[in-house]
């Protein structure tokens, strides 16, 4: 097993894997007629997937227009329905097919917010594509429409996942197992 900052991390999906299944997207995504398509990438834990899968995207041969919005996370302890944007897109979403990028689904609360959001700005879609899906977490009712990996029910961490702002730069999806023996 990898280690990290003195921990060992047992690795879910490598970095080959994780690429292979973009171009796979990529080719999904391609494959739909979205018109005039506005990539909105969820900050901050997707900035990774999204920099990859928008390139792979390039490669299946689409040309979307790109976009940032950071959504308030809400932890352990704090009370949830309250989402807010935290930093919002610059741009206009009305009569645009939007594609949210996300890196988790989960209880599903973050992408249905924006979603809605999306759509009383009058997007004509919004298709959401996420690296892993935690079905077994969910709670509001939306799924996405491309996704990379089923996830297990576990804190992962890597490809721009954190745990506390660490562990964002490992190229795989892995998990925090933890004290690395000493040799
Ligand atoms: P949701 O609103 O419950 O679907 O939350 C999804 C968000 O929670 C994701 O965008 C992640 O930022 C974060 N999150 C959920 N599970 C994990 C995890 O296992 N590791 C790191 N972040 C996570
Ligand atoms: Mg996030």
């Amino acid at each position: 097993m990898p280690i990290v900052r003195g921990k060992e991390i047992e690795v879910l999906f490598s970095a080959s894997a994780i690429a292979r299944r973009n171009l796979e997207l990529a080719k999904e995504i391609a494959s739909r007629d979205f018109e005039r398509l506005l990539v909105v990438s969820i900050l901050k834990g997707s900035f990774i997937f999204a920099a990859d899968l928008i390139r792979a995207m390039h490669d299946a041969g689409v040309a979307p227009e790109v976009e940032f919005i950071m959504i308030s996370s809400y932890g352990a302890g704090q009370v949830s329905g309250e989402i807010k944007v935290l930093r919002d897109i610059d741009n206009d979403v009305g009569g645009r097919d939007v594609l949210l990028i996300d890196d988790i689904l989960e209880s599903g609360k973050t992408l249905s917010f924006t979603r809605d959001l999306m759509l009383e700005r009058g997007a004509r879609s919004v298709a959401i594509a996420v690296l892993l899906d935690k079905r077994m977490r969910r709670t509001s009712r939306i799924d996405a429409e491309f996704i990379g990996f089923d996830c297990p029910d576990e804190f992962v961490v890597g490809y721009g996942m954190d745990w506390a702002h660490a562990f964002r730069e490992l190229p795989y999806v892995g998990v925090v197992r933890g004290d690395a023996r000493q040799s």
